[in-house]
């Protein structure tokens, strides 16, 4: 199969492709989705072949307008509606039970569903015109970094799927935030993303993050998301996050364990280190958020083996770099 590269001119070429059945990766404000007719179970089962996907691991079903919901879902929980008029069009993902129409492929065999809708005019544009809710996982090769620019999806995909909108680089750069009601007061973050928990807290009563985003879940745990089960977003480089207020304190570390092949990635506001190769991801969690896939994949081209990481913090936007890092690093962090 040879993966057409379509501009933003050609969305109707693409939306024909998804009610046809087959695959498009199209940008988002988020990452770059990897697209099909959400219905069409067939089309959805070529996603997971695409990917290497685990088919435990459920996708996320895209909609274009508020109203869409309700082909999706089975109940709407008011919760729901007030978070929709705050945060979408937006990156957050809400889990809601699924309406029987949806296959159970779509849905990884769960009577829940992900929903979705993208603030990007590209991914809303395509799914109108396509005429249908689309599934769409992050279009990477399972495990690896989700991609920010349409050539990242062709280093993953070329050759496995049909085509590819170029929609230049996602501006938040790491996945959507996805959560589920445990009931109408509580909200359960099961993925951080740029929405954190203090945005979602005047919502309800309780936000809480799920602790599988902070420390290792075993392969056989039960967790409430499968996604977090995986080992994910990691480059072919070994990630080694170091923990420290310190900069000297980092950098003598690193200068002690390096060899020729060793890289850090540094904060914007960091002194130049001297004797090691470096690169930098920002000083804030917007920033870091927008830079980190990229400069992971940056690091794979320079054929970086190990990378030293500046640890971004813990709160607010910052925790879905944190969270993304330490899936990279397998959770293992050097703490000086
Ligand atoms: O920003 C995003 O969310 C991007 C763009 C393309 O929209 N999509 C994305 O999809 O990141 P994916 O498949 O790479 O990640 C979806 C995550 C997985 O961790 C999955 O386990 C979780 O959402 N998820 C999906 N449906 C779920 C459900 N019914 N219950 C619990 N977790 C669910
Ligand atoms: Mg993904």
């Amino acid at each position: 199969m040879k993966t057409k590269l379509l501009t933003q001119n050609e969305i109707e070429i693409a939306a024909r492709l998804i009610a046809g059945g087959e695959l498009v990766a199209f940008p988002t404000e988020t990452v770059y989705g990897l697209g099909a007719d959400a219905m069409n179970a067939d089309a959805v089962r070529a996603i997971f072949t695409a990917k290497g996907r685990p088919a435990d691991n459920p996708l996320i079903v895209h909609i274009s307008d508020f109203d869409m919901i309700y082909q999706v879902a089975r109940e709407v929980p008011e919760i729901a509606v007030r978070l929709a008029k705050a945060f979408w069009a937006g990156p957050l993902t809400m889990v809601l039970p699924k309406r029987s129409e949806i296959p159970s492929v779509t849905s990884g065999g769960l009577d829940t569903v992900g929903i979705r809708m993208p603030s990007h005019p590209i991914a809303r544009e395509l799914i109108r015109l396509s005429g249908c809710p689309i599934a769409a996982p992050s279009a990477n090769r399972s495990g690896k970094p989700s991609p920010t620019t349409a050539k990242h999806v062709m280093d993953d995909m070329n050759g496995r799927i049909s085509a590819v909108i170029d929609g230049g680089l996602c501006e938040v750069g790491v996945e959507s935030t996805v959560i589920c009601f445990d009931d109408e007061k509580t909200i359960h973050i099961l993925r951080p993303g740029i929405i954190s928990q203090e945005d979602l807290q005047p919502f309800a009563e309780y936000v809480y993050v799920d602790k599988a985003v902070y420390s290792q879940i075993a392969p056989d745990a039960k967790v409430a998301s499968p996604g977090m089960k995986y080992k994910h977003y990691a480059p072919k480089a070994k990630i080694i996050p170091i923990e420290t207020d310190d900069f000297s304190k980092f950098m003598d570390y690193v200068q002690s364990h390096a060899n020729v092949n060793t890289w850090c990635l540094l904060f914007d506001s960091d002194p130049e280190p001297e004797n090691v190769s470096f690169m930098r991801y920002g000083d804030n969690g917007r920033e870091q958020a927008h830079f980190l896939f990229l400069r992971f994949r940056e690091l794979d081209e320079h054929g970086a083996d190990t990378v030293y990481v500046r640890c971004p913090r813990k709160d607010g936007t910052s925790l879905s770099v944190y969270n993304r890092l330490m899936r990279a690093a397998g959770f293992e962090v050097i703490t000086i």
